[in-house]
């Protein structure tokens, strides 16, 4: 898949964390089979980069992302693993640089309304927001709308379906991202229809959202 935006694609983006690599596969194409076809693994565990390469060979049919990118080393080594566009948690012009250097689409990481007009000093209009909640959730992006309309969010961190409708309703905000889709109890017990359901549940709140 190419993107056209990676804010556009699908309203929701699981954040996966892998600890065994032989279940990035079953994860990425369960996400496919519940209707949100684009996965950011993230590089928090020996296994994430191995786990972007299975996934990159074996779930064509998914956009694949290579997320907490926080040293330049990592954002070449997930280029390499098959990483179709890269997210990063916070950003450096240095980090930035690296991430650029791939030719790969990404998203930088901002908590703040200067790291935000830095970032579009350096031409990006569309950023990662983490942590989200923490950092003021939607009512942070409602107030950033108003003087920097540019900008284009995807919040991330302590994003659920308690509160993913508040987000999806910001006019600045594409999508949101999130770890919940992907709880490490049901991982564990490689439960991939209940991933299924629940990247089904996200789906069908955040387009009914949408709708309203
Ligand atoms: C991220 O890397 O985007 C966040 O850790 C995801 O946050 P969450 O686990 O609160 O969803």
């Amino acid at each position: 898949m190419t993107p056209k935006s990676l804010l556009d694609v699908v309203p929701v983006i699981p954040v996966v964390v892998v600890h065994d690599a032989a279940d990035a596969v079953p994860i990425a194409s369960a996400l496919v089979r519940g209707g949100l076809p684009v996965i950011e693994l993230t590089l928090r565990t020996p296994v994430a980069l191995e786990a972007v390469a299975r996934i990159a060979a074996e779930v064509p049919d998914i956009l694949l992302g290579a997320g907490t990118i926080v040293d330049t080393d990592q954002a070449e080594q997930a280029a390499k693993a098959g990483a179709q566009f890269l997210v990063s948690p916070g950003s450096t012009p240095t980090l930035r640089a690296a991430m650029r250097d791939t030719g790969l689409p990404h998203l930088p990481g901002v908590a703040t309304v200067s790291e935000v007009l830095t970032a579009l000093e350096d031409g990006y209009t569309e950023m990662k927001f983490f942590p989200a909640e923490a950092a003021g959730g939607a009512a942070f992006l409602r107030s950033v709308h108003s003087p920097v309309p540019a900008a284009r969010f995807c919040p991330t961190g302590g994003v659920t379906t308690a509160n993913l409708a508040d987000y999806l309703r910001s006019p600045n905000v594409g999508c949101v991202g999130g770890s919940w889709l992907t709880p490490p109890d049901v991982v564990a017990r490689r439960d991939w229809a209940e991933i299924s359901r629940l990247a089904g549940a996200a789906r069908e709140l955040a387009d009914a959202t949408r709708e309203s």
